[in-house]
């Protein structure tokens, strides 16, 4: 009916030929993958693959040197992280990248520093939303963020993204480093914000995890999209099973 409605229509994130270049060095060659409106989708890959590039691209903080990054319907592609973050784009990344220094308090605070920080009813608001999400968090609030275990600073890191009021969070690697009985429940509290109509673009090594969440699921190698498609369907695929899930053919 109007621009909004179209708006509305598009993916929430459009990727489309991303190229992404390190100096001489390619890591992103061609990828185009996009994400709509209350989708959880998984990218799946090895090392080295350029999966975090992708996101790197993606959310502003390296210039992708072909291609174009649309959010909400609009060309992002040279937008820095910053200003992503003010339109709803946030990314956790990989390895976390708290201030181990500053308490857990603060470093939810500087979730929120896009936005003009803590100052207002509703970034409170949403402070107590996380928390309630995360009530490890709210009991260590004034703890040193560096001190906290594996599991509490990914809770952290998550949470810290949250503050940004994302619109379509992207979270690069949650299980690095953790047990797996911790990356079952944050896996569950991802797939309990998608429910509550979060948009998530998970890039996760732990394929079977991230399988098991997602709707949509992108399958990356040497810098391209090799494989996507619904994730159920992605699961049973033999070879996608060999590369990614740990399953080895007949010959035990
Ligand atoms: N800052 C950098 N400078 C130069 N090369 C880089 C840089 N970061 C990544 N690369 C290279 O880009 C390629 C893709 O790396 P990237 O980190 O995107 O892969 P990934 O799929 O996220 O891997 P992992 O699963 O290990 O996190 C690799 O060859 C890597 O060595
Ligand atoms: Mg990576």
């Amino acid at each position: 009916m109007n621009v909004t409605d179209s708006a509305t229509d598009a993916p929430l994130l459009d990727i489309r030929n991303l190229e992404l270049r390190y100096g001489a060095a390619v890591a992103v060659r061609d990828i185009s993958l996009s994400v709509k409106r209350g989708q959880l989708v998984a990218v799946i890959g090895n090392n080295g693959a350029g999966k975090s590039s992708m996101v790197r691209g993606a959310s502003g903080l390296v210039r992708p040197s072909k291609g174009r990054v649309f959010f909400r319907g609009e060309d992002t592609t040279s937008l820095p992280a910053n200003r992503k973050v003010r339109r709803g784009l946030v990314m956790v990344p990989e390895g976390r990248l708290l201030f181990p220094d500053q308490s857990v308090e603060d470093n939810l605070i500087l979730g929120a520093y896009a936005h003009g920080g803590l100052k207002g009813a509703r970034a409170r608001e949403t402070l107590e939303k996380v928390l309630t999400l995360f009530p490890r968090l709210r009991e260590r609030l004034a703890q040193q963020a560096g001190s906290m275990s594996g599991g509490e600073q990914q809770m952290l890191a998550i949470a810290r993204g949250l503050m940004g009021e994302p619109e379509l969070l992207i979270i690069d690697e949650l299980s690095l480093g953790l047990a797996p009985k911790i990356v079952d429940q944050l896996m569950a509290v991802l797939a309990e914000l998608n429910r509550q109509g979060l948009s998530i673009l998970l890039v996760e090594q732990l394929a079977a995890h991230a399988l098991a969440i997602a709707d949509h699921a992108y399958v990356i190698a040497n810098g391209h999209v090799v494989r996507h498609g619904p994730s159920a369907e992605i699961a049973r695929d033999p070879e996608v099973m060999e590369a990614f899930l740990g399953k080895k053919k007949s010959s035990a």
